[in-house]
């Protein structure tokens, strides 16, 4: 007799599974467009330079020692990262009433966020944009909520955002529903809102009192400008929003293993952050106690340093103008081979990710004939793709569409 003989193999996890079987591959021109990670220009990982610079300079301090934690973090770097996230003179900073939560990276912070929803504020209903990184439903599940719905976002004949769709299902959400927004670089489809559309989106939440919580895993990444890409959530600042922001440093500082993330919590009234922040002690206390201090350390040196944040500004063009670059390389392949449909989407999407449009038998045909591995909702991730193997991945694309 075992207590465990009912307990059935679960499903495995994509975006996972592909980097497994891409490892175990033996084909010399495989390339690994699933997980959504860096890659230089040789098509390895990167650690940024100013990353390794502060680790050195931490790994002399003794002054630092291995005590835990305060339950909410390194303060230093959470409040460096919300200022980060709001901008020095947003009116919320300067007047308080803005703070953050250090998190185990931005999963870390769409869960203890939830939580806090879900327990002190009685959330229940949560929506998601369809499509969404695939992990937000479940990290909200298994926060408490009781209702998943998704409002449409892709407009599969535009390969653009349907924003008739987006504006009626919000329109029709419950008060008080919680709306995960993306900050910008939607994954996966690489399509954000456009400015005049963010405010027709601010407009619905405000009407219908929803609650805007954004999910930034790409400030700086993005675009290579960290205010740029902070546009949509200042703007809601800026109008009076009381919001949480998920920050990740996974993707714009390289530190996916370190798990560094930040919780940006923005209310209306100062006078409310005491009981908030104590509450969000006992939602971590009761999930893990405290934070771990490496990645933390790291960003906080970092940002509090002008001359290594200058520094991370130049690592983070490296690595947004090589996405753009390899973002035309790929369309003038596929424009070049005449292959069939409209490639424009691909240089308009933004970010990590690019969702090419093709379709599930389509993207499995990729992993299978040519070991291009990508997901089979056909979104790829644009940093795997790298001058040596452009050329590759648009004749497969090519050969999968005319086949
Ligand atoms: C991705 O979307 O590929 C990454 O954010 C990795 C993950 O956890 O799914």
């Amino acid at each position: 007799m075992s207590w465990f003989s009912s307990v059935e193999l679960g499903p495995p996890i994509e975006v996972f599974q592909l980097t497994k079987q891409f490892q175990e591959d033996d084909f010399p021109q495989k390339v690994n467009l699933g997980v959504g990670a860096y890659r230089t220009d040789e098509g390895k990982p990167w650690v940024l330079p100013v990353v390794r610079a502060a680790e050195k300079t931490l790994a002399n301090d003794d002054t630092l020692n291995k005590e835990y934690l305060p339950v909410l973090g390194l303060d230093l770097f959470s409040s460096l990262s919300t200022k980060m996230l709001l901008g020095n003179d947003s009116a919320a900073v300067t007047e308080n009433r803005a703070f953050g939560v250090q998190t185990l990276s931005g999963t870390g912070a769409l869960r203890v966020g939830a939580e806090f929803l879900a327990t002190y504020l009685g959330r229940t209903v949560f929506y998601y944009s369809k499509p969404t990184w695939e992990n937000h439903r479940l990290i909200f599940l298994n926060a408490g909520f009781k209702e998943a719905k998704e409002y449409r976002y892709w407009h599969e004949e535009k390969h653009g955002l349907d924003i008739e769709g987006l504006l009626e299902d919000l329109n029709n959400a419950p008060e008080g529903a919680v709306i995960i927004l993306h900050a910008c670089a939607h994954n996966p489809t690489g399509c954000d809102p456009t400015q005049e559309q963010w405010g027709q989106i601010a407009k619905v939440i405000r009407e219908k009192k929803l609650f805007p919580f954004f999910d930034s895993a790409y400030q700086g990444f993005a675009s290579g400008d960290l205010d740029k890409d902070a546009w949509a959530v200042r703007s809601f600042v800026n109008q009076g929003f009381e919001l949480f922001c998920a920050q990740s440093y996974a993707k714009n500082f390289g530190l996916y293993n370190e798990r560094t993330g930040n919780l940006s919590i923005v209310l209306n009234n100062a006078a409310h952050i005491p009981a908030v922040k104590s509450q969000i002690t006992w939602t971590v206390r009761g999930m893990y106690s405290n934070p771990p201090s490496h990645g933390a350390r790291i960003v906080a040196h970092v940002l509090n340093s002008k001359d290594l944040f200058e520094q991370w500004r130049g690592n983070i063009q490296t690595m947004s103008s090589r996405i753009i670059e390899m973002r035309k390389r790929l369309r003038e392949e596929l424009e070049t081979l005449r292959t069939p449909g409209n490639w424009n989407h691909i240089t308009e999407q933004i970010g990590m990710f690019s969702y090419t449009g093709l379709n599930q038998s389509q993207s499995q045909h990729m992993v299978k004939k040519h070991h291009v591995y990508m997901l089979k909702s056909g979104r790829i991730s644009m940093c795997g793709i790298t001058p040596n193997n452009v050329k590759y991945v648009a004749a497969s694309i090519y050969e999968t569409l005319t086949a």
